[in-house]
């Protein structure tokens, strides 16, 4: 049965990588006959320029009608002062919403030879090999009730971090179930020591541990967790968090490995459906100077393929071309020691050329 996938490059950079992914996608439909099919949108802050909306309603419903979507990124300074309905980075938030992807892989991993462009001593970091699982639509981020007070004295501003069992269930299932793809072994962070949706949060996934004995459960606070994650990062296999504690540790985690501009991203739903994006944002100081590195943005094609395209084996083709193209020495300007680098508008090719000839 036909696939569907929506390419939505936003803005930024995310134009230029978004670009590369889809040169590698061209290239599998035609070699492999994938039948996909395959469709182009604008988001944030390109769409809001084009027609005064962020995630016109087209896309939305294009996105609730794909398999599949590759995002690039969204935001940049053009936007910053425009109201929150309006602003690029609301158009990602609905989307994960909408379209119910509870469930983010941020994996972050080293390939040895980049070690050098960890800020970590290369004993500590390397074979690195870490997957956060971040839970993506509730908490803090979408608690109710949150808002503005500025009709009181003093004015204030609040929000609710809340999550309910099923919510907790789902997510630490994803958890415990990649933990026994991967070395088993499942770190769950919180701050049981202080907030309630903590505590209940560790009693829930304490009470799941009994269904997964091959699993190695363990728990840290959050600020523990971000403390080992610099001072020990190889004791981790998978982390699960909530969706606050999730975006600050995977930010840490990925910036160990050197390269953000390596890493790639899977939301899904319960059924497999996901939206896939490059970890780096927009990088509008980058953007337009065809320097951004398209690799995370290829391997989030990657994982797209893997999750929700039922095509393992090409997407362990993807795997091994990127690793390849790093052990030829093929550098970006983020990852290059010297001048010596491809442009982003270049790489694609290479991995096209990789794949077919190994
Ligand atoms: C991320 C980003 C987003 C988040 C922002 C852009 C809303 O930091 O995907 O990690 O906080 O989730
Ligand atoms: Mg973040």
């Amino acid at each position: 049965m036909s696939k569907n996938i929506l390419i939505l490059p936003g803005d930024g950079v995310g134009q230029e990588v978004t670009a590369s992914a889809v040169e590698v996608l061209d290239f599998l439909i035609k070699e492999y006959g994938l039948d996909f099919s395959v469709k182009l949108m604008n988001v944030g802050g390109t769409a809001y320029n084009e027609c005064g909306s962020p995630l016109p309603k087209e896309v939305l419903n294009a996105a609730k009608e794909s398999d599949a979507i590759l995002f690039g990124a969204v935001g940049g300074t053009e936007w910053d002062n425009l109201d929150w309905e309006d602003r690029p980075e609301n158009a990602l938030l609905t989307l994960r919403k909408e379209l119910n992807l509870f469930a983010n892989l941020r994996p972050a991993f080293l390939f040895n030879e980049l070690s050098e462009a960890s800020p970590l001593k290369k004993e500590i970091i390397n074979n690195l090999d870490i997957l956060i699982v971040r839970e993506l639509t509730g908490g803090i981020y979408f608690g109710e009730p949150r808002g503005i007070v500025s009709d009181k004295e003093p004015n204030y501003a609040f929000n609710t971090m809340v999550y309910n069992e099923d919510e907790i269930r789902r997510i630490a299932k994803v958890a415990f179930e990649s933990a026994q793809k991967r070395d088993g072994k499942l770190c769950s962070v919180e701050k049981a020591n202080v907030l309630e949706v903590s505590k209940f949060w560790r009693s829930i996934v304490t009470e799941m541990a009994s269904e997964y004995p091959d699993v190695q459960l363990t728990h840290q606070l959050a600020d523990n967790a971000a403390m080992q994650l610099v001072l020990d990062p190889n004791q981790f296999d998978v982390i699960v968090a909530s969706n606050l504690f999730g975006d600050i540790l995977s930010d840490i985690a990925a910036t160990l490995t050197g390269s953000i501009g390596m890493l790639p991203s899977a939301s899904l739903d319960s059924s497999f459906k996901g939206m896939y994006e490059p970890c780096h944002g927009s990088a509008p100081d980058i953007a337009g100077q065809n320097i951004a590195n398209p690799l995370a943005m290829i391997s989030s094609l990657s994982m797209a393929l893997r999750y929700s395209l039922n095509q393992e084996s090409i997407s362990d083709k993807i795997d091994t071309a990127i690793k390849l193209f790093i052990q030829s020495g093929y550098r970006t300007k983020d990852i290059a020691v010297d001048e010596n680098y491809l442009k982003t508008s270049e790489v694609a090719q290479k991995i096209i050329d990789i794949i077919q000839n190994g």
